[in-house]
Formats: structure tokens, C-alpha cells, sequence
């Protein structure tokens, strides 16, 4: 599916909802990334026990939680109980787990654009990219349009998927194929081509540790959008945007500015 339509989106993201400034794939992250200017964010989708996609990035709540054990055995209502902010910092004391109806609604609310990258725990690929195409699907219903996921026919308020996980995307194209997707890399593998035709992603995204120019160029010049994760050095950002990419993510919202962005452009 390559093409040759500008990049639709905001081209700075807020990595996380609001990069390092606030507890990563909470309401209150995304409520800062927006109080920084940011008209973009990217966040993390799974699954809990009950089948409710919540923000999570981890499979275990260890690291960024006050709870113990893997996230898909803890429903969505047993996550929101989890005090998911005192990990940053004090000011973000009893932060909950949201589930990714809340997130998206509040991303709605204040025209904020979203890339939702399914990151399904180990064995839930096709389950996660399904309840989180399902989801989105009824969230911006109003907004999709019958062949959407087409360059050419970006509705630029519909969210981008993004994974790591072939059979995720799979998944989210047979629940949600109206909704655009875009194939997550850290190396880019030498059949990138034949894998984003295959799931008919329009984006290819990838850590700008491993990219060269003049890889960025050959995906460029077969006509997909490129993204880069997670680029915090406001001079590595400029290389990058000079190579071809189209937009980034960043945790450092505190040093990288926001682009100015409509979605009426
Ligand atoms: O989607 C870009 C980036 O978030 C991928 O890596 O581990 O931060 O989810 P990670
Ligand atoms: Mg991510």
C-alpha cells in the first residue's frame, strides 16, 4: 500500500501520553502532554483478565504499579484499584490504571490525536489486537469512513495502529480494516516491504537507533510514512526529520516542542 500523501498527523507525539514528565499510559499523562502543547500522543494497549484493553506497557505491574503479578490475570476493575502514579512521583499518588475507553475518551474531548500501539502480553496477540480494534472502532465511529485505512483516505482524527506483533495487527485490520496501521520495528528486517503489503500498513515505524539515512530513504521512496521512537536529543530530531522521517515520539516534552497541528489541514 505505498503512496505518496503527506504525513497527516501531528509529527511530534508525547511517547506514553506525556513522555517523562508524568507516570506512562495514564489519564493524567495525557492531560499533561496536552497542557505541554502536545496535539499527538502515542500509548500502549493490553489486555486485562476480563478482556478490557487497558494503558499498560509492561506485562507485569511491577515497575509501574503498586500491584504484583502479570496484568492479564487482573481484570480491568482490580488495574483501576492499582495506584499507577506514586512510582514518578508524589504528585501522581493514587494515579489509577485506565482502561483504553477512558483514555480515548479524554483524548476526544480535547481533540488530541492518538497512535494506540497494541502490546499484547505473551500468547494474547490476535485476542489483544481484536478487543483493541473492536474498541476503536466504536469509539470513532463517527469518524470512520468505509476505506479509511487507505492513504488517500486518512480521516487525520482516526487514530494509527502500531505493533511489534504480526498476528496483532492481523487481527485489528479483520476487526477494524477501515482503520489505518502501521508496522512496529526495532531493527527494520530486510523484508520490510513484503511484511507491511502483507498486513497493508501505510506506516513503517522503527527505533532511530538502528536507522540510516539511507534506509529512511529507500522507505520513503517506496512510499510509506516513517516514524521514529523514542528521540529525545532535539538535534537527532532534526537529522531524522531531514532524512525524510515524518514524525517521532518523545519522552522529553520538556526540551522538544510540539508541531502546530489541525486536523483540518
Ligand atoms: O510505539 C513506539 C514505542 O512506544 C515503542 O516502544 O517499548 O516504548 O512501547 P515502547
Ligand atoms: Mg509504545
Amino acid at each position: 500500500m505505498s503512496h505518496y500523501r503527506r504525513w497527516p498527523y501531528p509529527r511530534v507525539l508525547a511517547h506514553r501520553g506525556g513522555g517523562a514528565l508524568a507516570p506512562e499510559n495514564t489519564v493524567a499523562a495525557i492531560r499533561v502532554g496536552r497542557a505541554h502543547g502536545f496535539h499527538g500522543i502515542e500509548f500502549d494497549a493490553m489486555l486485562a483478565a476480563d478482556d478490557v484493553p487497558v494503558l499498560m506497557h509492561d506485562d507485569r505491574l511491577e515497575r509501574t504499579t503498586s500491584g504484583r503479578g502479570e496484568v492479564a490475570a487482573h481484570t480491568a476493575a482490580q488495574l483501576a484499584a492499582l495506584d499507577a502514579g506514586t512510582w514518578h512521583s508524589r504528585a501522581f499518588a493514587g494515579e489509577p490504571v485506565p482502561t483504553f475507553e477512558a483514555a480515548v475518551r479524554e483524548c476526544r474531548a480535547h481533540g488530541t490525536w492518538i497512535n494506540i500501539e497494541i502490546k499484547p502480553a505473551p500468547g494474547a496477540a490476535e485476542r489483544t489486537g481484536d478487543a483493541v480494534a473492536r474498541a476503536t472502532a466504536r469509539l470513532y465511529a463517527d469518524l470512520i469512513r468505509a476505506g479509511g485505512d487507505a492513504p488517500a483516505q486518512i480521516e487525520p482524527r482516526v487514530p494509527l495502529f502500531s505493533s511489534f506483533e504480526w498476528k496483532a495487527l492481523a487481527a485489528a485490520r479483520a476487526a477494524a480494516p477501515d482503520v489505518p496501521r502501521g508496522f512496529l520495528f526495532d531493527r527494520v528486517p530486510p523484508d520490510w516491504r513484503d511484511e507491511l503489503d502483507a498486513l497493508g500498513c501505510a506506516s513503517l515505524h522503527t527505533n532511530h537507533r538502528h536507522l540510516s539515512r539511507e534506509l529512511a530513504v529507500a522507505i520513503k521512496d517506496a512510499g510509506y510514512w516513517l516514524f521514529c521512537y523514542t528521540v529525545d536529543d532535539p538535534a537527532r530530531a532534526g537529522e531524522l526529520l531531514a532524512w525524510g522521517v515524518d514524525a517521532y515520539c518523545t519522552d522529553r516534552i520538556d526540551l522538544i516542542q510540539p508541531d502546530a497541528w489541525s486536523p483540518d489541514e
